[in-house]
């Protein structure tokens, strides 16, 4: 990164910090701060390989939480305050249509995002941004997020996982914290799109699987 692009760095660091200090559902700045590490990890391993653009990375990963649309009035809102900051702080016009492709096509959305990130830098970014939804992290999260909306831990009455989900459906707040590791948190391993990526889900994919079996057997007195 040269310095102007570090410099960039440094504003965007200080606009997502201000912005999302205080978010309560599991999108805040240390989400952010930790998807920003997983990257430079998976970028670092990857440059080995091929070509990575650690600043389109690092940017893509800060100011990626800005535009979704859950944390927005709607999802052009979102699209919009991105497009204003990266004007804003001089971004070329390249860089700034590689970033904003990253942001507006990562999210899982429920399955129904079929758009396949074609760069590295969005591959690594998507992977960093599913590996905060796995392991102990991501079982937090999960619980913050859900109790936050008002959704039970868990009920055994109701199927564990609702397939084909319409985006929709998948929002709409008909689901418990549980339901949502099979509905999206266990299928994630098996879609990352780095090879450290791929490895890092995998450890904190059975660390997940374990608390399940554990959570299970409680809930049954087994243990
Ligand atoms: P996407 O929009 O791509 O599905 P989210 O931003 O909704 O991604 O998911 C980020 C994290 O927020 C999830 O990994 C999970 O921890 C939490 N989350 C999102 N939706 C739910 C839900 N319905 N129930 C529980 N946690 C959720
Ligand atoms: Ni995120």
């Amino acid at each position: 990164m040269n310095n102007v692009e570090k410099e960039i760095v440094k504003k965007t660091e200080k606009y997502v910090f201000d912005a999302l200090i205080d978010e309560p559902s599991g999108h805040d700045w240390w989400h952010i701060l930790r998807v920003v590490n997983s990257t430079k990890k998976i970028a670092g391993i990857e440059q080995e390989i091929q070509n990575v653009n650690l600043f389109i990375c690092e940017m893509a990963a800060l100011l990626h939480d800005i535009a979704d649309e859950k944390l927005n009035e709607n999802a052009v809102a979102g699209e919009q305050k991105v497009k204003d900051w990266l004007k804003e702080v001089d971004v070329n016009e390249a860089d700034q249509a590689a970033i904003l492709t990253i942001i507006l096509n990562m999210s899982y959305k429920g399955g129904t995002n079929k758009v396949r990130l074609k760069t590295i830098e969005g591959k690594i970014v998507q992977d960093a941004d599913r590996l905060d939804a796995l392991g102990a992290v991501g079982i937090a999260r999960t619980f913050t997020y859900s109790g936050l909306h008002e959704r039970p831990i868990h009920d055994p009455r109701r199927e564990k996982v609702r397939e084909h989900l319409t985006l929709e459906e998948y929002r709409s707040g008909n689901d418990t914290a549980i339901m949502h590791f099979y509905e999206k948190l266990l299928k994630l391993k098996d879609l990352m799109q780095t090879k450290t990526g791929a490895q890092l889900a995998l450890q904190r994919h059975q660390y997940m699987a374990a608390f399940l079996a554990e959570f299970y057997d409680e809930w049954e007195g087994k243990c």
